[in-house]
């Protein structure tokens, strides 16, 4: 017989080959919180259903602590050979309490076990991320209030096309982050459902009470099928979408932070402090922590691609493949974790070069299309004005000028409807101040979009929508 805890049925050692091959430990020990937590919470139920004796439950929740001490203290053995985290707690508690110990997987497998472990763990990181994107958001509004008044020039195609706001930039990636919250938000409802009873993929025969286990580990439902319970990552695949769409918000910063500390920008200088250095050019102040979440917004990504093509065409229930859905889950928390933390110490030390964005929106025909609006306001159909500002922006070309830098003289002859009052409505503070429709970058329209982002955030910090201890992980 086999040593394994399955090695029943086994009449031969399993290769040492197939020992490393096989084994998640290195990989999947992370869990050990909630696979104790579990443990606990599964002991306690079966012993109010009277699987277990009280003492029994005891003596098992005694030695469940012990090891949670073990490991919290870095002082547990780890050893290939028992595959996993569920298999070495298991051992482990063999070895402190004895044969009380065999009894605690009655009704359970490490299918509905894995499954309860990942979710658990997926609850607290994704309750992590949102309130690190709250403070990100924080951020946002902050350096929005700070530049209600710096005009910049708003591109489309990487072209100059109309001023806006800086102010209004950043609060469009405090309405990306605030999706991203709330995508998070909502995969949450889906992960937060307890797995545990489905056992193997059937069901147990045993009397077991799954609404307790729940309440437990606070959790507040039960699954509904035992055969998707135990076959259903989609809960991590949401995740990794969200976590993929909101690496890419991340990546369109980034890209624009680097774009604009280059010196051919020269809009933004980033501190010291969070710049590096070349090993050849001592000139050199490089932007690595944009450009690195450039780069790990690609990991991100891949690790949803990873995990959808291992789920794709899985017979249920469980299958061993499952097992790879840890690396690229973990991988895509602690990547989101690690650039939401560094750019919410990153952005505030950014120093804004307020007159360059300012000369840049005056230069490049951004007045063009409020030169056509004029016209329109003075009775032109649009797409008319659009052809007569055209041939106006052609002309000024050729004389190398603005069109706010045209005379009166030149501009009539584009129209008879252009008088001295077009000058106005070609400054950057017309510009800016007459897209008052809702959501433009109009003054007001930004600070009252800052008014009501603040409004949610000062709710979102509010205590009682943070998580609470679960009974179970309480003595
Ligand atoms: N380490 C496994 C995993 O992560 C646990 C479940 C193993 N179940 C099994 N039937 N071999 O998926």
């Amino acid at each position: 017989m086999s040593s394994k805890p399955w090695g029943g049925r086994f009449n031969e050692r399993t290769d040492i080959s197939v020992e490393a091959f096989t084994s998640s430990i290195q990989v999947d020990k992370r869990l050990y919180p909630y696979d104790i937590e579990g443990s606990v919470a599964h002991c306690r139920m079966l012993a109010k259903v009277g699987v277990l004796t009280d003492e029994e439950s005891e003596t098992i929740v005694d030695g469940l602590f012990q090891i949670k001490r073990e490991l919290d203290q870095d002082q547990f053995d780890f050893d290939d050979s028992m595959e996993d985290i569920h298999m070495h707690i298991e051992a482990r508690l063999l070895q402190l309490v004895g044969k009380t110990a065999q009894k605690l997987h009655t009704a359970r497998s490490r299918n509905d076990q894995v499954a309860l472990d990942v979710r658990m763990f997926l609850r607290d990181a994704t309750g992590r991320i949102v309130d690190g994107l709250t403070a990100l958001r924080q951020t946002l509004v902050d350096l929005a209030e700070q530049h209600t008044d710096t005009v910049m020039p708003g591109y489309t195609h990487l072209q100059r096309a109309q001023p806006v706001l800086l102010a209004h930039h950043w609060m469009a990636y405090y309405e990306m982050f605030t999706r991203d919250a709330e995508r998070f938000d909502d995969c949450l409802k889906r992960t937060n459902v307890m797995p545990l009873g489905a056992a193997a993929l059937a069901g147990t025969t045993h009397p077991i009470d799954r609404q307790y286990t729940a309440e437990l580990l606070n959790f507040p439902v039960v699954t509904a099928n035992s055969l998707d319970t135990v076959s259903d990552r989609d809960f991590i695949m949401e995740f990794l979408a969200a976590a993929s769409i909101c690496m890419v918000h991340f990546s369109r910063l980034a890209e624009e932070l680097v774009l604009w500390s280059s010196t051919e920008f020269s809009f933004i200088q980033l501190a010291d402090a969070f710049s590096t250095g070349s090993s050849i050019m001592p000139q050199k102040k490089n932007p690595d922590i944009p450009e690195l979440i450039r780069g790990k917004t690609g990991r991100v990504v891949g690790d949803l691609v990873a995990l959808i093509t291992l789920m794709k065409s899985l017979p249920l229930a469980y299958n061993r493949d499952m097992q790879e859905d840890k690396p690229p889950l973990f991988d895509a928390v602690d990547t989101v974790q690690a650039c939401i933390d560094i750019v919410v110490k990153m952005l505030p030390t950014i120093r804004v070069g307020t007159e360059t964005m300012r000369r840049a929106a005056t230069r490049g025909f951004l007045n063009a299309t409020d030169m056509a609006d004029y016209l329109v306001g003075r009775g032109m159909p649009f797409r008319k004005a659009h052809a007569v500002v055209g041939q106006a922006v052609a002309h000024a070309l050729e004389q190398g000028k603005e069109l706010h830098e045209l005379t009166l003289k030149e501009l009539e002859t584009f129209s008879k409807l252009i008088k001295d009052d077009l000058f106005d409505a070609l400054t950057l503070a017309q510009m800016i101040s007459r897209r008052q429709s809702a959501g433009g970058t109009a003054g007001d329209q930004v600070r009252g979009a800052i008014a009501a982002a603040k409004q949610r955030l000062a709710q979102a910090g509010a205590p009682e929508a943070k998580p609470k201890n679960t009974k179970a992980s309480m003595r």
